[in-house]
């Protein structure tokens, strides 16, 4: 494609209008950038043309730079491009008054190349911002010195650091936007044009402006306020901070000194291990969305109608995910008080999110009236859907959906939420294996934005489709995973669980081990998160399938004991803490069962390091994703990332588990895996295709690519 194509331009009456056309969100790819310089040149040298407007073709302004190029950039394969801050520089240098006229979203290097226009207009549904921080970067062609010039320095600093969508009247109120057009965005834009060209009066250049920046103390005092805010929601990471001290530079330095550091910092940035992951998650979250096989000619079918089985901790959650996206559901249950229970649960869950002034009452009632409690089955041969949530129990699970098979429609998806069990058992209790499919939900269900899909070997390509579809319109991620015991997540997470365990029972504290991984940036350390989930759950888990532990094999002994002691984690107020409200207290008392449980079953205790507390956690967790990845039950290593950082607190900044062994890189991970083995042998077995890609020096994301090819 020309670059002619990609800017195209035309003229309306006396104003050159510049029509960027890069499906399908007009990223600033190599020729965008080159297009609108020369139309802006070509206008600039006519006489007739009094007025440039710059707009997206299709559906959106520009949303960025092209976030592809930069894994060029930080793998060598292409040089850093400073020609951007260069073009923008000419564009704000015209003389002629250059406007951006703004739909959908102008974001980063959009939101720049708007801002290095003279003005900017907007149709009131459009959106700004500078989410570079979400990339790991800081924006890297004048938005952090031209925002500030534009709504001060604060309010710039707070939209960097958080990378938040910007609403058109919020644009327009903090001056980064100039008008907002009601009508034909186009027409609008050509109209301000002609108005600011018969002014006669000089662009007003961004650049230039000097008194937006607001009272240096009292800037001073919100940007600590916003360094601290940052340094709790986004703990362990650097793109927040640095994001503010480029801001900060803005009413520091001449224009152009502010623009060279910001160049300084964008490419500290750039090449961080931190952007290296956070540009994977973003790549990642899209891609987990494409399964192979599966396209959009695979048939749907329609979801008007749900039906839960089990109105318990993870029922319950689910009908409120299925009202919330104005799907009616039946939620049955064995018992009225059970049923009564469960639906009081939902009912404070949504006054507590009216109380937060996040939902009206008249919706909530709306939704409550979406959920139909019931202890039978009636109705359910009209739902389209029916998902089981009923106790982690192999025979209940098959008796269930035996009954279900008996009254449902022909065409209904029947799910299971199990979180370990064998779906095609589950399957094998009906006579249409091909509609049955795991949807595993994570705790809470109406919050974490996962579902695991599981695919059992039956299930038709239009049952997973519409799953894909129908995690999307309940606001979730759906990733598509094998059949087997605990399916991607928790299969690696009893590796870690397990780990953990055996780390206390060798010497380290509970305290050490959480203070490890949550430094490191889990949101909760192993055993903390034990407590989350609930000790019992781990129990039953293990009592279901003992069957796949290998004969001889070492078991962890505490957790077994906390349970028998009904020591149950938060819901009992102990488990591997005692808890005053929700907060974790040491226990004296479990620290010396760890020592008791040790010197009985003649576990030697020692001093054990940050070092391999992280180690064993981390790697154990990557070794076993490599054994999925292998037998096919993870699609790609991204899926196992976007899994665990959408389910299990895996800090995005780091990539998910496989993203940071990559980053570690695969060999010294094989090694130290090949250590434990040695010293530990059982669960440390190293994956084949773990030590095949340490042998020839690749990683995860590459092998990735190559069988995407
Ligand atoms: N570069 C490359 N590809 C991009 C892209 C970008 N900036 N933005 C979106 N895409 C791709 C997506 O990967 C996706 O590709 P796929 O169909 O092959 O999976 C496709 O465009 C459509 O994107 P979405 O599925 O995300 O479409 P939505 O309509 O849901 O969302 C959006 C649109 C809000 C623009 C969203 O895509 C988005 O947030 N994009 C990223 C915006 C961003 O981070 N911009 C800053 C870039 S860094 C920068 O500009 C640095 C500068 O300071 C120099
Ligand atoms: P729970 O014990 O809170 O709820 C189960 C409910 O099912 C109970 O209220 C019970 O009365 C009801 N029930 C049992 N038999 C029934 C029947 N025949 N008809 C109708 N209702 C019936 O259990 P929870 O935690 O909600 O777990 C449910 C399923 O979700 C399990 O398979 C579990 O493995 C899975 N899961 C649990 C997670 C968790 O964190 N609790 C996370 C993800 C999945």
């Amino acid at each position: 494609m020309s670059d002619q194509e990609l800017v195209a331009y035309s003229t309306e009456g006396d104003v050159a209008v510049l029509t960027i056309n890069n499906p399908p969100v007009n990223a600033l790819s190599p020729g965008v950038p080159e297009g609108i310089r020369d139309g802006v040149a070509k206008a600039a040298a006519d006489d007739a043309i009094k007025a440039v407007v710059v707009i997206g073709g299709g559906r959106t302004f520009i949303a960025g730079a092209d976030i592809k190029e930069f894994g060029k950039i930080t793998s060598g394969q292409k040089e850093p491009d400073i020609g951007f801050n260069e073009i923008l520089n000419d564009v704000e240098s015209c003389d002629k008054p250059v406007v951006a006229a703004i739909h959908g979203t102008a974001l980063g290097g959009g939101l720049e190349t708007a801002m290095a226009c003279h003005y900017r207009v907007a149709v009131p549904d459009a959106m700004v911002g500078q989410p570079e921080v979400k990339l790991g970067i800081i924006p890297g062609a004048g938005g952090t010195q031209r925002l500030p010039r534009l709504c001060g320095v604060a309010k710039a600093a707070e939209i960097c650091a958080s990378g938040r969508m910007v609403k058109a009247k919020e644009a327009l109120d903090s001056g980064i936007v100039d008008k907002l057009v009601d009508g034909d965005l186009l027409e609008g834009a050509i109209e301000f044009a002609r108005e600011q060209a018969a002014t006669g009066e000089s662009p007003r250049r961004t650049r230039d402006i000097q008194d937006r920046f607001g009272n240096e103390a009292e800037y001073k005092m919100m940007l600590q306020g916003i360094r601290q805010e940052c340094a709790k929601r986004a703990r362990g990471m650097q793109a927040p901070q640095r994001n503010v001290d480029a801001v900060e530079l803005a009413p520091q330095l001449p224009f152009m000194e502010g623009l060279e550091k910001e160049a300084e910092i964008f490419k500290e940035c750039l090449f961080s291990d931190e952007s290296k992951a956070m540009i994977h998650v973003f790549f990642g979250e899209r891609t987990v969305a494409k399964v192979p096989g599966i396209g959009k000619e695979t048939p749907r079918l329609e979801i008007k109608q749900a039906a839960v089985i089990g109105a318990g901790t993870m029922g319950g959650g689910i009908a409120m995910n299925y009202a919330n996206a104005g799907i009616p559901v039946l939620l049955k249950e064995t018992e009225h008080e059970r049923l009564d229970k469960g639906v009081a649960i939902i009912r404070k869950n949504y006054e507590s999110t009216v109380a937060k002034g996040k939902l009206t009452e008249e919706k909530m009632e709306q939704r409550m009236s979406l959920i139909k409690p019931t202890t039978s089955y009636d109705g359910f041969e009209n739902a389209d859907i029916i998902v089981e949530a009923v106790f982690e129990n192999m025979a209940l699970k098959k008796q269930v959906f035996g009954e279900i098979d008996e009254i449902a429609k022909d065409d209904c998806i029947l799910a299971s939420n199990t979180s370990t069990l064998d779906i095609d058992e589950i399957a094998a209790a009906t006579k249409r294996p091909a509609s049955v499919i795991g949807h595993h939900f994570f705790s809470p269900a109406n919050i974490m934005p996962l579902i695991e899909i599981v695919r059992g070997k039956e299930t038709s390509d239009t049952v997973i489709a519409t799953s894909m579809d129908l995690a999307k319109g309940l606001r979730k991620t759906g990733v598509l995973v094998g059949n087997c015991f605990g399916f991607v997540g928790n299969r690696m997470f009893e590796q870690y669980q397990r780990q953990a365990q055996f780390l206390i029972e060798e010497g380290a504290t509970i305290e050490h081990v959480d203070k490890v991984m949550y430094d490191w940036g889990m949101a909760m350390g192993p055993l903390a998160v034990a407590d989350l989930a609930g000790i019992d759950v781990g129990i039953r888990v293990h009592q279901e399938n003992v069957d796949q532990i290998p004969d001889g094999y070492r078991t962890a002994l505490v957790g077994q004991k906390l349970f028998d002691m009904g020591r149950y984690g938060q819901k009992t107020g102990a488990g591997w803490y005692k808890y005053e409200g929700r907060t974790p207290v040491s226990d004296p008392e479990i620290n010396q069962l760890v020592i008791d449980t040790a010197r009985e079953a003649g576990i030697e205790q020692r001093e054990i390091g940050d070092q391999e507390i992280l180690e064993r956690c981390l790697y154990s967790l990557v070794n076993e994703g490599a054994k999925l990845l292998e037998e096919g039950i993870a699609l790609r290593s991204v899926d196992i990332d976007m899994i665990y950082i959408m389910g299990y607190g895996f800090p995005a900044f780091r990539g998910g588990p496989m993203k940071a062994a990559d980053i570690i890189g695969l060999k010294e991970v094989y090694d130290r895996v090949c250590h434990y083995n040695d010293q530990y042998g059982q669960w440390w077995e190293p994956a084949p295709l773990l030590k095949q890609l340490a042998e020839s020096d690749a990683t995860f994301t590459q092998y990735d690519m190559q069988r995407a090819k």
